[in-house]
Parts: C-alpha cells; sequence; structure tokens
C-alpha cells in the first residue's frame, strides 16, 4: 500500500511539475488534471515543406513534409502549454503558434478523450479542423495566410 501510494504521487507531481508542455508519445498516456491533445501538421500544397514545431521545454525539430505527409505529436493541454511553429515552402516562411489557447478553444470539442486536432497547410494558407476531413470541406477554419 505504501508502496502504491508513493508511485501514485510520484506520477501524480511529476505530472504537474513539468506543467504539462512536454510533448510525448503515447497517445495512451493520461493526462492526470489537463486532456491529451493529437496535433497533426498535414501539407495539402504540392511541394515539399519544412515544419521546424517546438515549445519552451521541448524541440520536435525539423521535418520535411512532402505533399499529403504529416507530422504529429501528443501532450497534455496545460494553462501555459505553447508550441510555436516555424514553416518554409519555397522562398516563403511563416513563424506561428501551433497549440496556443485559441487552438486549443478550437478543437477542444468533447467531454472525454483524445482531442484530435489538424492544422492544414495549403498554398493559399492555414486551417485548422477537429477532423481531417478530405478537402474542400466546410470544417476546415481558415486561420492565416503565408506571409
Ligand atoms: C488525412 O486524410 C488523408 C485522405 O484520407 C489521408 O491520406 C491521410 O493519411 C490523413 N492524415 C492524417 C494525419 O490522418
Amino acid at each position: 500500500m505504501r508502496s502504491f501510494l508513493f508511485i501514485f504521487f510520484f506520477f501524480f507531481f511529476a505530472s504537474i511539475s513539468n506543467t504539462s508542455v512536454v510533448a510525448d508519445e503515447s497517445l495512451d498516456t493520461p493526462c492526470i488534471i489537463f486532456d491529451r491533445f493529437h496535433m497533426y501538421v498535414i501539407n495539402n500544397i504540392p511541394a515539399e515543406i519544412k515544419l521546424h514545431a517546438y515549445s519552451k521545454d521541448d524541440d520536435l525539430g525539423y521535418h520535411i513534409l512532402p505533399y499529403y505527409a504529416f507530422y504529429d505529436w501528443s501532450f497534455c493541454f496545460g494553462p501555459k502549454t505553447l508550441f510555436s511553429g516555424q514553416l518554409w515552402w519555397g522562398s516563403k516562411y511563416i513563424a506561428l503558434n501551433l497549440v496556443d489557447n485559441h487552438v486549443h478553444k478550437m478543437c477542444d470539442r468533447q467531454m472525454f478523450g483524445v482531442r484530435h486536432c489538424y492544422w492544414l497547410v495549403r498554398p493559399e494558407g492555414f486551417y485548422i479542423g477537429v477532423k481531417n476531413n478530405t478537402w474542400p470541406d466546410a470544417s476546415w477554419v481558415f486561420q492565416t495566410p503565408w506571409p
């Protein structure tokens, strides 16, 4: 019993102490207080794009995404969660928040379970959806054009 309690509190405090901005791979790991998010960045441009995703605690690295390829990661969304992104398409470049309170609001559409959230990168700009519906689809909400 004692060791059970110890393990419980160890994981409890481990989970709240990192303020839940560290991405981890496992979708099965429950978030203690917050909701688990699964983010995807999908390239819908018929060309390669490059993505750099990072938070204060966690650099997810640089990823080359061919047409239709995607990058995804999972994390517990907490009050301070912020993932930034840099994207390159040919000579175009943009820096934007991939996960912030606005994105959270757009994708937090259910009571239970993992919240899936999709960025769709298109030639005219960036869309968010809670489902990976085949483009074009009214469920994709336009966010911002390429600069
Ligand atoms: C999104 O949907 C397309 C078309 O059905 C599929 O090819 C692709 O793998 C899906 N991507 C993700 C991240 O689910």
